[in-house]
Parts: C-alpha cells; structure tokens; sequence
C-alpha cells in the first residue's frame, strides 16, 4: 500500500513539471515545450510586393501574430491587435510612431528604413484592412 502512495505522487509531480510530450515530423514523439511558432517571413508569403513586403521585412518580426507588438497591442485593448488587420490607421500615424517609437516600441530610424520605404509602409497598413494578416 505504501508503494502505491509513492507512485501516484511521482505521477504527481510528473505532471506538475509540465511535460510535454511532442510529435516530431517522423511522428516520432520527443519529451520537451511545444515548437516555436514561426516567424512571418517573404518565405511565407512570397507574392507580397512593395509596402507589403516591406513591412514584412521589417515589421512583421514584432507585429505579426506572437509578436511582442501584437501581444502588447492586444494587452492594451486594440482591436485587432494585428497592424495588418485593423483599418483605423492613419499613414501619418504610423510614420509618427516608427520614427518617434511608441510605448514600448523602439523608434525606427532612417538608417534602417529610409523615408521613401517607411511612407510604402505606412500606405499599405492605412489602406487595410488586409485579409491575408497573419
Ligand atoms: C521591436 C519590436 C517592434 C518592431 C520592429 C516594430 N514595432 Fe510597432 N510596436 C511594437 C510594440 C511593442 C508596440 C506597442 C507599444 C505600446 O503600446 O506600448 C507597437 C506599436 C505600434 C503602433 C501603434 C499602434 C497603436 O494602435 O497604438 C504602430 C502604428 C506601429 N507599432 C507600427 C510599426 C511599424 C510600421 C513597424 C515597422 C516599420 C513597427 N511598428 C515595427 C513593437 C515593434
């Protein structure tokens, strides 16, 4: 009878640690967290043209779904919490915000996205809401 009480706890505690058990590609399964999701990149969407493609290069990282912006945008009560999704957004308002940062975002300077690309951007995210935000 003792045994039985020292199985069910370490059951227990097995389950207290979180285990996770996984399913690799070769369906063979692994113990550990579930896998990263994965980043927006052009590989995913590979049509994407001019401010499209643009904010993905350089805004999806933080802004596509998992991203600390989207995450914190959600916090905050914006709705949809996707950039790409919303259609409030003024052009102005996002070159306001990438040049200045906002809260928590960092300020995006020239050096990294020159006038020209930011305003393609901004076009593209006022012109929204767009369906295929991910
Ligand atoms: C390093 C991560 C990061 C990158 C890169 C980033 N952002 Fe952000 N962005 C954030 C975070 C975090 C917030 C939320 C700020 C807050 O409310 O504290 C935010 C908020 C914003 C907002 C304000 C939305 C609102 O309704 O308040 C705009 C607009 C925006 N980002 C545009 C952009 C654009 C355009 C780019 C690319 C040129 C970009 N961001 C790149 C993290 C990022």
């Amino acid at each position: 009878m003792k045994n039985l009480g020292l199985i069910a706890a370490a059951v227990a505690l097995a389950g207290c640690a979180g285990v996770a058990v996984a399913q690799n590609a070769e369906g063979e399964e692994r113990a550990g967290p579930p896998p990263m999701p994965q980043p927006v990149t052009m590989a995913q969407r590979p049509n994407a043209t001019g401010g499209e493609a643009l904010y993905i290069e350089y805004c999806a990282m933080c802004h596509a779904a998992n991203g600390m912006g989207t995450g914190l945008l959600a916090r905050r009560g914006r709705e949809p919490a996707l950039l790409e999704g919303r259609s409030d957004l003024a052009a102005g308002f996002v070159v306001i915000a990438a040049r200045n940062g906002i809260g928590n975002m960092p300020a995006i300077p020239r050096g990294e996205v020159s006038d020209e690309d930011l305003q393609a951007i901004a076009d593209y995210l006022a012109a929204g809401p767009h369906g295929d935000a991910q």
